[in-house]
């Protein structure tokens, strides 16, 4: 499991007691969970469906580093099952663990749509496809231009005659 994202605990993450308010990290997984699951599924439209039990087993204070691990475990037909566990930098100590969260791949009506995944795809695929985009897309470019400077040749030509 990689541990991508970091937050800071700042005085508005804060509960009562002083501690990491448990809405705030719950925020935070929910949306680095979908920003993988967006990234695996290569679709925008995925939505939260499930999140199984979650135990706090210990806390993070003002100031303390916190470390957010997401892995997918199961790739169904429509959904993507994700794996999430919260660790603090500072203590080292594991703050919680969720083993399942599922999340839903969508059509453009909302509705759950095959997504055709059956593995992890890591960084350096991710890489290469969306390099390849950019580079299909910057050939498309190159070439639109070259048309239409293609284009404005003929036309001042054929107005020179
Ligand atoms: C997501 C939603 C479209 C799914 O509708 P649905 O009628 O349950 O759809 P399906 O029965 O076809 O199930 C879709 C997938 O979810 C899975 N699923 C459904 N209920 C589940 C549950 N309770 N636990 C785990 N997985 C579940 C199904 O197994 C299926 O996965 P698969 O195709 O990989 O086997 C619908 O429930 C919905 O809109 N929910 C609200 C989502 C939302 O607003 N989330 C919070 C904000 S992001």
């Amino acid at each position: 499991m990689n541990f991508h994202t970091r937050k800071w605990v700042k005085p508005e993450d804060l509960n009562p007691n002083g501690t990491l308010f448990g809405g705030s990290l719950l925020r935070w997984i929910d949306e680095e969970a979908a920003i993988y699951a967006i990234c695996q599924l290569d679709n925008q439209r995925v939505v939260t469906k499930f999140i199984s039990e979650i135990n706090f087993v210990s806390s993070a204070r003002q100031g303390d580093i916190i470390e957010l691990g997401i892995t997918a475990t199961d790739f169904g037909r429509t959904s993507v099952t994700l794996r999430a566990e919260v660790r603090n930098k500072i203590t080292r100590k594991s703050i919680l663990t969720i083993e399942k969260m599922v999340f839903v791949n969508l059509d453009a009506d909302g509705v759950p749509v095959p997504h055709g995944r059956e593995r992890i795809r890591y960084a350096d695929e991710a890489y290469e496809r969306y390099r390849q985009t950019v580079q299909t897309t910057a050939d498309a470019t190159a070439l639109a231009a070259a048309n239409e400077a293609r284009r404005q040749a003929e036309s001042e030509d054929a107005s020179v005659h």
